[in-house]
């Protein structure tokens, strides 16, 4: 599909510098392309303790470590959206999205993490947020899990459990039970990498996550490999069990970031696609793939490094067969999740800090100077980097369906977020320039809904299309310049490119 740029007249857009009568170019937007907007269960309900929720190991992180959120903050009320749904979907309808993403709280739902205990207020808040949702046509996408497990499961280490294979299945069969006749669009993890990375592995700056385990080199792969086989237990459940009268789809959602050479030369490119395997290809590349298993490339240099390391066996652990098999092929679409970028910084690289994910791959990641800076510091904004991402996961795995569940923009407060939307412009610019590359992407969802509780950075950095008054009781949500924009982008089925 070729998408070309075309001229028309202003239309007196409200958030930028177009105004009545003058030209703009513009692209349109193919019918194929649906819009979304979404939040996740802890950034955003609050209430963290309210009726019988049991503990998340994030409500555990910021109780017990104030010091490692930025403004000390806590997501004990974030934007109350467990009170204040209704006006979330007010706002939903006012930007005219088609879908809205959210998560659910396994700890809301199960407050005891297993399924021995269904609460029924929980239930109710998300029967209740779906009903309401459908009442004005705007199709609930459901994150089973974003980050927040049972706080409980920590006591036998987390994801790096295999137990929690099965834990999450049990949490998956109550969740397609209980929503699954409305719900047509499953996500079950996002990010994994992230998680894995930053709440099992290294604490790097802004990154630290719950559970915050810091078991370098070893706890990352091991929560990765139980997480893609929880993926796949979910798929396979949905697919066999209930997909037949339920008739969804179910995927889960992929970080990613691209690798950009620093030069042209072959060592620069080696490292990009190094990085792009280790960063991307470490959870896709089981999934998507048609041979499955980890990327080759991270096989062979972790077995390798393991072994010189003096370890028995590989730190990244092996798949049997049936396994690969298993998790092989288990999507309906492929989900990705993009904001940035990287370059392979070999200068900065820490040599000594053994083992670990970065030292496996043989360099850290920058962010090229010239990328707009943002305030919240790991993301610098390089749209081009988006088409070429969506075009590598193309190359790598096949044209699939493609749903882009999160990219957005970081700021400060304030409602007049011009930069937000000259950002969002590039962003999609460079997105349905990835689609007249033949890439069938269905489905772009800006991050977020509205501010809220930015995990490590608390509430400094702002997201939102709306803004969000966290100090005042009903937490007032304003739309920003943004959301006109996205409305208007939505209705119109136009972007207009040189704002
Ligand atoms: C996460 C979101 C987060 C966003 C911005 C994504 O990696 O899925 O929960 O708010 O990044 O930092």
């Amino acid at each position: 599909m070729n998408i070309p740029i075309e001229k028309c007249y202003g239309q007196g857009y409200d958030g930028g510098k177009n105004v009545q009568g003058e030209k703009i170019d513009f692209m349109n937007i193919p019918e194929t392309l649906r819009f979304a907007t979404a939040t996740a269960a802890f950034q955003v309900e609050g209430a963290w303790n309210e009726s019988d929720k049991g503990e998340s190991v994030w409500d555990d992180f910021v109780h017990s470590k104030p010091e490692r959120i930025v403004d000390g903050s806590t997501a004990d009320e974030a934007c109350d959206s467990y009170h204040l749904y209704k006006r979330d979907v007010e706002m939903l309808v006012e930007l005219g999205v088609d879908y809205y993403r959210f998560s659910i709280a396994w700890t809301r739902l199960l407050p005891t993490g297993f399924p021995n205990k269904i609460s029924v207020d929980g239930a109710n808040y998300y029967n209740n947020l779906i009903n309401e949702l459908i009442k004005n046509n705007i199709k609930p996408i459901v994150t089973i899990n974003h980050w927040d497990i049972p706080n409980v499961f920590q006591k036998i280490g987390g994801w790096t459990n295999v137990l929690l294979v099965d834990y999450f299945g049990d949490y998956a069969r109550v969740v397609f039970e209980l929503f699954g006749d409305r719900v047509k669009e499953w996500v079950t993890f996002n990010e994994p990498q992230i998680m894995c990375l930053f709440g099992y592995g290294e604490q790097v700056g802004i990154h630290g996550l719950a559970p915050d385990m810091q078991f370098n080199g070893i706890g990352e792969y091991l929560c990765l490999h139980n997480v893609l086989k929880a993926h796949a237990k979910a798929y396979h459940l949905y697919n066999d069990t209930f997909k037949p009268t339920q008739k969804g789809k179910l995927g889960t959602a992929t970080y990613t970031s691209w690798g950009e050479p620093e030069t042209d030369s072959v060592d620069d490119k080696e490292n990009a696609e190094k990085f792009m395997h280790f960063m991307t290809g470490w959870y896709s590349h089981p999934i998507y793939s048609k041979d499955g298993d980890y990327p080759p490339i991270m096989r062979k240099i972790i077995n390798k490094r393991s072994e010189i390391q003096g370890f028995k066996m590989s730190r990244l652990p092996a798949f049997t067969t049936e396994e690969i098999k298993y998790i092989k092929g288990t999507f309906d679409y492929m989900g990705i999740n993009y904001y940035t970028g990287g370059v392979a910084d070999t200068s900065r690289f820490n040599q000594t800090k053994v083992p670990s994910f970065e030292n496996d791959m043989g360099f850290t990641s920058r962010q090229k100077v010239e990328w707009e800076k943002l305030i919240i510091t790991w993301i610098r904004i390089y749209p081009e980097g988006f088409r070429k991402v969506i075009n590598w996961m193309v190359k790598q795995y096949g044209n699939h369906e493609i749903y882009i569940l999160e990219n957005g923009f970081a700021s400060e407060r304030g409602i007049n977020d011009d930069r937000r939307i000259k950002c969002y412009t590039n962003y999609l610019k460079s997105l349905l320039e990835a689609i007249s590359d033949g890439c069938n992407v269905t489905l772009y969802t800006a991050w977020s809904l509205m501010d809220n509780f930015e995990w490590r950075s608390g509430y400094l950095n702002r997201m939102g299309l709306f803004e969000v008054d966290f100090n005042s009781p009903n937490k007032t949500r304003v739309p920003r310049k943004s959301a006109s924009f996205y409305k208007e982008l939505i209705k119109s089925r136009k972007l207009k490119i040189n704002l």
